[in-house]
């Protein structure tokens, strides 16, 4: 089994992958950020040197969509020199890199789901900087993976938890129905990558739950199976503006990646297995 160094382990998906690669029988050194700042050149050469993993993951990011709009060039930071850092070494040292990204890489005009080969079209700094940590992968080393996933909730800041705190101290939520995605359970996918690692098949994939739903669906859902009583109101965006634009839809196709579970299925899996309700 491959050796796996793991950036980003203190965040939503670093915290599961930390958990399943061992289970899986991996050997896995797993650094948060205060261990390792991708950032710092110097800093991630050692790592790798001391380590000698056979493989990278990344899951370290900025992924404050709205802050990236105001520190642009922390978010460049994080999300492009962060993983062009670990590209160019893990070239020098001969391993593979798993660089995880996002949804947000597309503009959300299409009218059916993204396929891997469409053509990426950023509209906030998020996914301009994630497009240029994922373009810094594919030309810096030649064994790479670069998995895009969308909506992720796992134990941390998301909207799963957002909208249970906010369901228990008011009567009424509105939630926009006109921005599409699929959501997806951190621990699923950290299944995915894992499987993707395994699979040793270089290249681009798209990895979420499959099917698709609006934020108001995805609501609904949310309290239906956590059994809260609130009203939940359809809403333009346009009814709340944020300072960073998201791509009207969201969500991606699983062509040519390993097919995971339905979202409801993973949702109603996620709220008894962490407890969050
Ligand atoms: N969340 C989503 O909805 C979503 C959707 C699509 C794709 N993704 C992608 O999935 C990946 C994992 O996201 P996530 O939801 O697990 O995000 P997360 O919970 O915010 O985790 C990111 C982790 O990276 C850490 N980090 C920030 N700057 C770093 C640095 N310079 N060096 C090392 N670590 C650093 C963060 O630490 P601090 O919290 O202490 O800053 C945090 O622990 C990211 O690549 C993200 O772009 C996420």
């Amino acid at each position: 089994m491959p050796k796996v160094l793991l950036s980003g382990s203190g965040g939503q998906l670093g915290l599961c992958l930390a958990e399943l690669l061992p289970r899986r029988g991996h050997e896995v050194v797993a650094l948060s950020k205060g261990e390792l700042d991708v950032v710092d050149f110097g800093g991630v050469r050692l790592a790798l040197e001391d380590h000698a993993p056979d493989v990278v993951v990344n899951a370290a990011a900025y992924t404050n969509v709205d802050g990236c709009e105001t520190e642009a060039e922390l978010a460049y930071r994080v999300n492009a020199l962060g993983p062009r850092n670990l590209a160019q070494i893990c070239e020098d040292l001969g391993c593979d890199l798993l660089h995880v990204s996002t949804n947000y890489v597309f503009d959300g005009e299409s009218t059916r789901p993204y396929e891997p080969f469409d053509t990426p079209n950023p509209i906030s700094v998020y996914g301009r900087t994630k497009l240029a940590g994922e373009e810094y992968v594919r030309q810096l080393t030649n064994r790479w993976y670069v998995v895009r996933s969308a909506g992720v909730y796992g134990r941390g800041h998301n909207f799963v938890r957002t909208m249970l705190r906010q369901g228990a101290e008011r009567d009424v939520l509105k939630v926009k129905d006109d921005e599409f995605i699929s959501p997806t359970y951190a621990a699923d996918l950290a299944e995915g990558i894992v499987g993707v690692i395994e699979g040793r098949h270089y290249g681009l994939y798209h990895l979420t739950n499959s099917g698709s739903c609006s934020w108001y669906e995805f609501a609904k859902e949310i309290f239906s199976l956590a059994g809260v009583d609130v009203e939940v109101v359809p809403v333009p965006g346009s009814e709340y503006p944020l300072p960073a634009a998201r791509p009207a839809n969201g969500v991606l196709s699983a062509l040519g990646s390993p097919e995971l579970r339905h979202w409801r299925e993973a949702l109603e899996d996620y709220l008894r297995r962490e407890k969050v309700t």
